[in-house]
């Protein structure tokens, strides 16, 4: 038997990139790939890029000039450009960089081993298409490689919402989701795995609306019959639009004991002007309304969002409310951006705020949201979590793994293996974690 070949894959961006990534090593498994953790060894080099904001999309340049002297050292090794960089600079990027000798986007990555075999024939290989076969059908009897207990499994992709920031419409198309059926398949099939949670992803993951049995099935619906597999003991979903929580998913988290009591639901701003000129169709008064019923079913959940600021036009009075809906609403955790004008998007033809402004802004905002994540965490402590655990801690008999809120939790005294559910009482809330004991 030959030796296999090796392929490095970098991943940046968001977790269907991570989702994504793991699909193009199984796609390459067919043309002898195995992968590596050191680009040293690679035969191939795959950057799975993200174009949200302008800095995500740079480092991929500065990436490509790392790898030069990879590929003088090594002349036989093939570079790859995957993702939404590709997606939306393909052509671009081969201009730039005459070393990448193949692009390809994330609707047509099932291509790859083709594209490989192009790249081996001498000549470079692009494909940016949305082709009409389904990457996923193709894939999906692909050998599968060994994993941890958690998993992320794409249900829905793209996005028909046209944030005026947003390039994902462009980069992943329109919204699209699977059907059920599959979903479900993959999800056993994880499980059998040793899989014992399960992220279901989509850039608007709660617009799915996937064919199924008696018609297409809501989100909520995917998670009641997911809910129904043993051995899988929790579901996560992400990310979520406000205007698609349905009555039916917030029921869910009232009511289905798999699912985890943690939402991520962007607001991107407090100020109804700035919203909807963002193209949001919500008013902040209706995001609250919305976390109040989402409360009302799932008491303890914890709340998580995305923000914008420095969106154009953005003025003192505006950020002053997004202040405001902060305090009103009290998130676990939330990511938070200054705004980056992407080419294409309607936004980005609109006058930009000075730097230093947005600036002021993000840090004002990150301090006010460092509080409540503070605020949250240590509300923690005394209190009985369960934990997945994830992986072997530092010290000797310590274990780490995440409790149902998404804290990352350090047991020191663990008697439960890799993989299973302990319930843990919390001891203390650390800077980036909590510390807990075997309840
Ligand atoms: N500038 C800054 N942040 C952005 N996001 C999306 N587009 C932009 C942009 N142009 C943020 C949003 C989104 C998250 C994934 O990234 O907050 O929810
Ligand atoms: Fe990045 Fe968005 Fe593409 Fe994910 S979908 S890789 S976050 S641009």
């Amino acid at each position: 038997m030959s030796t296999p070949k090796k392929l490095y894959i970098k991943t940046y961006g968001c977790q269907m990139n991570v989702y994504d990534s793991e699909r193009m090593v199984e796609a390459l498994g067919g043309s002898g790939y195995v992968e590596t953790s050191t680009p040293e060894d690679a035969d191939m080099i795959l950057l799975n890029t993200c174009h949200i904001r302008e800095k995500a999309a740079e480092k991929v340049y500065s990436e490509l000039g790392r790898m030069r002297v990879l590929k003088e050292a090594k002349p036989d090794l093939k570079i790859g450009v995957a993702g939404c960089v590709a997606q939306a600079e393909g052509a671009e990027i081969m201009r730039r960089q005459p070393l990448v000798d193949l692009v390809v986007g994330p609707q047509s990555y099932h291509r790859l081993p083709q594209l490989e075999a192009t790249t081996r024939s001498g000549k470079r290989a692009l494909d940016t298409d949305f082709p009409e076969d389904d990457k996923f059908e193709t894939l999906r009897h692909r050998p599968k490689a060994a994993r941890g207990p958690t998993a992320f499994l794409t249900v829905q992709e793209g996005c028909d919402k046209f944030c005026a920031f947003c390039v994902v419409p462009y980069t992943r198309g329109a919204e699209v989701s699977r059907p059920a059926d599959r979903i479900l398949e993959e999800a056993r099939d994880l499980v059998d795995r040793g899989v014992r949670e399960i992220t279901l992803l989509g850039q608007n993951v709660n617009a799915y609306h996937g064919a199924g049995e008696g018609g297409d099935w809501s989100l909520a619906r995917l998670i009641r019959a997911l809910d129904g597999i043993d051995g899988l003991e929790r579901i996560r979903f992400t990310t979520s639009h406000p205007n698609d929580m349905s009555d039916d998913l917030i029921a869910a988290h009232g009511d289905c004991a798999k699912l985890m009591p943690y939402l991520h639901l962007p607001v991107q701003s407090g100020s109804d002007r700035i919203l909807k000129r963002m193209n949001r169709n919500h008013t902040a008064d209706e995001y609250l309304r919305l976390i109040d019923r989402i409360r009302a079913a799932r008491p303890d959940i914890l709340l998580s969002s995305d923000f914008i600021v420095g969106f154009p036009e953005e003025t003192e009075e505006d950020f002053t409310a997004t202040l405001d809906l902060i305090r009103a609403v009290e998130f676990g955790q939330a990511y938070s951006f200054k705004y980056s004008t992407r080419p294409g998007t309607p936004a980005a033809e609109r006058a930009q705020l000075p730097d230093d402004v947005m600036t002021d802004r993000l840090h004002r905002l990150q301090a006010l949201l460092a509080q409540q994540q503070r605020r949250v965490q240590d509300s923690m402590v005394g209190r009985d979590v369960s934990v997945l655990f994830e992986r072997a801690g530092r010290m000797p008999g310590q274990m780490v793994g995440k409790s149902e809120y998404l804290h990352a939790v350090h047991v020191e005294d663990a008697t439960a293996t890799l993989g299973q559910i302990a319930r843990v009482r919390i001891t203390a809330s650390g800077t980036n974690s909590l510390a807990a004991v075997m309840a």
